[in-house]
């Protein structure tokens, strides 16, 4: 059976109030509610976790952190473990955004945070792509490197718990110069895929699930869905807007 397109909202550190964040959510829900072929879930700031629970109880509409530390508990400061976001039956976590990785976060970090997470049993949103596209291929190797270190740790069942989100860094945010291009994606689903399978067997590489963010939206979810054959987006910044985001999960239910 096809597995269901996933699409996962990244609101980053937005919005400024839970006032604002549960009409947004509500305004989500909404439309994930009415969709069969699609799982949503909005990753929102881990401060709003515990008040949202209730507006995201559905099955359809999920809540997902943004990073987990890799101890359960203990002194860790300023630290939320995946044991404290599953008892906020929490679903899922990123993990290795390029945003938290340019704040010191290193390959070796994000594999021990990844295999706790999924130990704990959520399910993890792992981050990797390039700095710069340069045309030798330099940037197919950093990709190889973050993903070979991630899940250098992982059993071969905690692949089923694994979502590798493809997100270039020159793609993503206000400062994109451009989302990649849906044949690039594809590309680099084939090259990630080929990772998994020769580190970690076949099946491991067919249960992860391959998505794609950097400048998703609206307007060009339906590319990277069909032409990019991802299993799903990752978008940021249309994901605080609940029209585009609605449309996005259309889109996909469609597909
Ligand atoms: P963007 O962000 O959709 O605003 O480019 C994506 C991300 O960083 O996850």
């Amino acid at each position: 059976m096809p597995k269901k397109k996933i699409i996962i909202g990244n609101w980053k550190m937005n919005p400024e109030s839970l006032t604002e964040a549960k009409r947004t959510l509500t305004k989500i829900k909404k439309v994930a509610g009415t969709l069969r072929k699609v799982d949503t879930v909005v990753c929102v700031p881990a401060v709003f976790l515990g008040d949202l629970r209730r507006e995201a109880t559905g099955k359809r509409c999920v809540l997902g952190a943004q990073d987990c530390y890799f101890e359960p508990k203990g002194s860790f400061t300023g630290e939320v473990s995946p044991l404290q976001l599953k008892s906020l039956k929490v679903k899922y976590v990123i993990i290795g955004h390029s945003e938290r990785r340019a704040m010191g976060e290193t390959d070796a970090l994000i594999a021990k945070k990844v295999k706790a997470a999924i130990a704990s049993g959520l399910s993890v949103v792992l981050c990797v792509g390039e700095q710069v596209r340069d045309k030798d291929g330099k940037y197919l190797k950093q990709i190889e490197k973050q993903v070979e270190i991630a899940t250098a740790d992982l059993k071969k069942s905690d692949f089923e718990k694994l979502i590798i989100a493809y997100e270039p860094v020159w793609a993503i945010g206000e400062a994109a110069k451009r989302p990649a291009e849906p044949r690039d994606v594809f590309e680099m689903k084939i090259f990630v895929k080929r990772i998994l399978n020769d580190k970690h067997g076949k099946k491991a590489s067919e249960d992860t699930r391959f998505i794609y963010g950097g400048s998703t939206d609206d307007k060009n979810a339906e590319s990277f869905l069909h032409e990019g054959q991802v299993d799903g987006l990752l978008p940021g910044r249309a994901s605080l807007d609940p029209e585009k985001f609605g449309a996005m999960l259309r889109i996909a239910e469609a597909i």
